[in-house]
C-alpha cells in the first residue's frame, strides 16, 4: 500500500477512479481544474509494480478547515483498508497545513462511506435535505465533522 500526495499529474488517474465509483463521472480536465485550486490537495493510493491505481481522496483546506470533496477507492479494492488509509493521511496533511477539523457531506442512503468515516473519527453534525440532484428524487446529505486537534 503505497499512498502519496498528488497533483495535476495525476488528473487522469483520479477521473478513471471516479468513474468506476460514481454515477456521475468527473473528468480529468476538472480535477486539473479543482487541483490548482487554492488549498485543495489530493492523495492517490497505489499498489504493485508497475504501480496500480486504487484509490484517492480529494480535499480543500482553508482558514482552519479542511473539507472531503471526494474519495473513491477501485471496487475491486474495497474493505482492504484504502479508504480509511486514505482518510488517514488526508486529515494528517489538513492538520499540518493549519485545520483544526474536517467537514464532509455524503449521501444519506451511502451506507459503506458512512461506515468508513465513523471508523475514521468522524461524528454526524447536520443534515442537508434535498441536497444532490437524482433521477428518482433529490437525496438528502449528512454533514459530518472530525476535529483534527486533539
Ligand atoms: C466508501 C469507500 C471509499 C470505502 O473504501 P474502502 O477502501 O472499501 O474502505 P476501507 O476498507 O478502508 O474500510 C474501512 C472501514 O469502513 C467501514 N466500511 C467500509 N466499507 C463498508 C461497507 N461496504 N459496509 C460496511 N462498512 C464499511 C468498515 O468499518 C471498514 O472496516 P472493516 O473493513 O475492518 O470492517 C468505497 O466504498 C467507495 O469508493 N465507494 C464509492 C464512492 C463513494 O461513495 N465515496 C464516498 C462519497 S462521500
Amino acid at each position: 500500500m503505497n499512498l502519496r500526495p498528488v497533483g495535476s499529474e495525476a488528473a487522469f488517474d483520479l477521473a478513471d477512479l471516479h468513474d468506476k465509483a460514481f454515477d456521475r463521472p468527473w473528468t480529468a480536465l476538472a480535477f486539473d481544474e479543482l487541483l490548482k485550486s487554492p488549498g485543495v490537495f489530493a492523495v492517490l493510493g497505489e499498489a504493485g509494480e508497475p504501480a496500480t491505481a486504487k484509490g484517492f481522496v480529494l480535499c480543500r483546506a482553508i482558514a482552519g478547515e479542511a473539507e472531503i470533496l471526494t474519495i473513491a477507492v477501485d471496487p475491486a479494492a474495497r474493505r482492504r483498508g484504502w479508504g480509511a488509509a486514505l482518510v488517514a493521511m488526508a486529515a494528517g496533511i489538513a492538520r499540518e497545513t493549519g485545520s483544526e477539523a474536517m467537514f464532509l457531506e455524503v449521501a444519506a442512503d451511502n451506507t459503506a462511506a458512512i461506515a468508513l468515516y465513523q471508523a475514521t473519527g468522524f461524528s454526524r453534525v447536520g443534515l442537508r435535505k434535498g441536497y444532490y440532484p437524482h433521477a428518482d428524487g433529490a437525496k438528502d446529505a449528512v454533514v459530518m465533522r472530525r476535529a483534527l486537534n486533539t
